[in-house]
């Protein structure tokens, strides 16, 4: 063994459990709840151009990026950016730089856990017909805002039932983390991943057996709803906000840009192959998004509602189409409860497999570099979390979640692309990266990829940041448009991001002194 190569470290039990294992890391919400409502949101199947361009220009080469410096870091003992980039960039920075690879799945993991815990809600309601009998869509929305505790009606009279939503699905994560990555990641998603698929087909055959639901309308079909998604319009391709979206979905849908993929392969072990592997993902992460989660929510809300009132739907919030379209339309199905049931469980399956996903940074981070027996490390983390997620729960009518979502899901996972594509290809060198990429590939990564990495990706980002920065960022800067009584909610989101960055700056910092005097003392 080579010097300051460990060994000993957790490992995936196989190749197949890898992918399985990292599908679910990216197949989430993203897939079923946010890809419909860009799509809607932003002219139907324009988007998909934009879409596709950023997907092979940047969703895969970042998805073999972060296999290959997740890879390369676990080779050093280390499943954590602050230490894979401290052996990429020679440099007393390269950690610090790292540690928002931590922080950003961490306060993601924060509110996203939150929202996992409605899906398994309803997919209770669905069950018991809680919501049964609510035929319009004011009566879901209310239903919707008394659950989350914003007003108080016959439905809810308070938060308690989403408390304890919240509590079971934090419970089951840290439950998970703490059976380790092969007995726990990986055994969920060989669960999680073949039921999203099952439960995904039979809805998507349901909806394409839908025909013309009232006749009264013979433009509201499900065929509209798929040409919708299909058709192109090329006018809409001159708009930048189409092009950011499209952008932005791919990001999240991935899961690259968190610092969550490098985790999960710093679980491989050196022979692993990246390049095949990471297409797999990608493949599968496609498919769960554009042929399942493209096929449920839109054509089945264009077949009751109509086109105009789909895209009305979907401009009025993320979770408008999943959580109040769909629950009155599977109403009116024969069996509609057991569909609306299947529905809201797909949702929580996606969704849980990628809140362990992010939490598992900052298990590996505590478990090597402080040295925290597992258990422990996952009591302390959920703890963390269910003390962290109070204001996330208790504010969420003041925007104190859409704030986070903000500098996380839109704005950090950007920067720390950009950091970790330069670091990768310019810093540690793209022949070293590329090398790196292509160690033990079980196919050959064509040559035209070295170029899209070392230069295509990089501007692509830089220009990207840009236009959010401009378009987006000041806005949200200044609060535009957020009404006064939010204000100092707001700010306490941004300290609370703050903080847990200053913190975790802290920790890297006491990490590596540690580690300096351990080294000194061993002769
Ligand atoms: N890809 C996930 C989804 O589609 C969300 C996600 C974003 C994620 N970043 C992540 C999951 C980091 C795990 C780790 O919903």
């Amino acid at each position: 063994m080579k010097k300051g190569r460990t060994k000993g470290r957790e490992r995936w039990g196989t190749q197949l459990g890898i992918v399985l294992a990292m599908s679910a890391n990216a197949v989430g919400l993203g897939n079923f709840l946010r890809f419909p409502v860009q799509v809607a949101d932003n002219g139907g199947g324009a988007f998909m151009i934009p879409y596709f361009v950023a997907f092979v220009l940047l969703g895969i080469p970042l998805m073999w990026t972060e296999w290959g410096i997740g890879r390369f870091g676990g080779r050093y003992g280390h499943g954590t950016t602050p230490g894979m980039f401290h052996y990429l960039w020679k440099h007393p920075l390269a950690k610090y730089l790292g540690a928002i690879g931590i922080v950003i799945p961490f306060a993601l993991v924060l509110y996203y856990t939150y929202i996992v815990s409605w899906t398994l809600a309803y997919s209770v309601f669905s069950f018991t017909g809680a919501y049964l009998g609510i035929e319009n869509y004011q009566g879901m929305v209310d239903f919707l805002s008394a659950y989350q505790g914003k007003v108080s009606n016959q439905y809810f009279s308070g938060i308690g039932s989403a408390y304890l939503f919240y509590l079971i699905t934090l419970g089951l994560v840290i439950w998970i983390l703490s059976r380790g990555i092969s007995k726990g990641i990986e055994m969920l998603a060989k669960i999680a991943i073949p039921l999203i698929i099952l439960f995904g087909v039979v809805l998507v055959i349901r909806v394409c057996t839908l025909g013309t639901p009232d006749p009264a309308y013979p433009e509201r079909n499900v065929l509209n709803g798929f040409g919708f998604i299909w058709n192109p319009d090329l006018s809409i391709l001159s708009q930048s906000k189409v092009w950011l979206a499209a952008t932005g979905q791919i990001f999240f849908t991935l899961s690259v840009g968190f610092g969550a993929i490098q985790t999960y392969a710093s679980y491989l072990s050196e022979k692993d192959d990246v390049v095949l592997s990471g297409l797999a993902t990608s493949s599968t992460n496609g498919f769960a998004e554009v042929c399942l989660g493209g096929a449920i929510a839109i054509p089945v809300t264009v077949a009751f509602f109509g086109l105009a009132q789909t895209q009305e739907i979907a401009a009025s919030g993320a979770f408008d189409l999943g959580f109040f379209a769909m629950p009155i339309i599977m109403q009116q199905l024969p069996l509609g409860q057991l569909f609306g049931t299947l529905w809201f469980f797909l949702l929580f399956l996606a969704g849980i497999t990628s809140s362990v996903a992010m939490a598992q940074p900052l298990m590996a981070f505590l478990q090597e570099e402080f040295k925290l027996k597992r258990k422990t490390a996952a009591l302390i983390i959920g703890v963390v979390i269910l003390i962290l997620t109070q204001p996330v729960i208790f504010f969420l009518k003041y925007g104190f979640l859409n704030e986070m979502d903000f500098w996380i899901g839109t704005l950090g996972l950007v920067v720390f692309a950009i950091i970790e594509v330069v670091l990768f290809f310019w810093v540690f060198g793209a022949d070293n990266a590329f090398k790196e990429i292509m160690a033990g590939a079980d196919i050959k990564l064509p040559r035209v990829f070295y170029y899209i990495m070392k230069y295509v990706t990089p501007i692509y980002l830089i220009i990207l940041l840009g236009f959010w920065f401009f378009q987006d960022g000041i806005d949200v800067l200044l609060m535009k448009g957020v009404p006064a009584e939010n204000y100092a909610y707001i700010w306490f989101a941004r300290f609370l991001l703050g903080l847990i960055l200053v913190v975790m700056l802290i920790s890297v910092r006491i990490a590596w002194q540690r580690k300096h005097v351990i080294r000194k003392r061993v002769p």
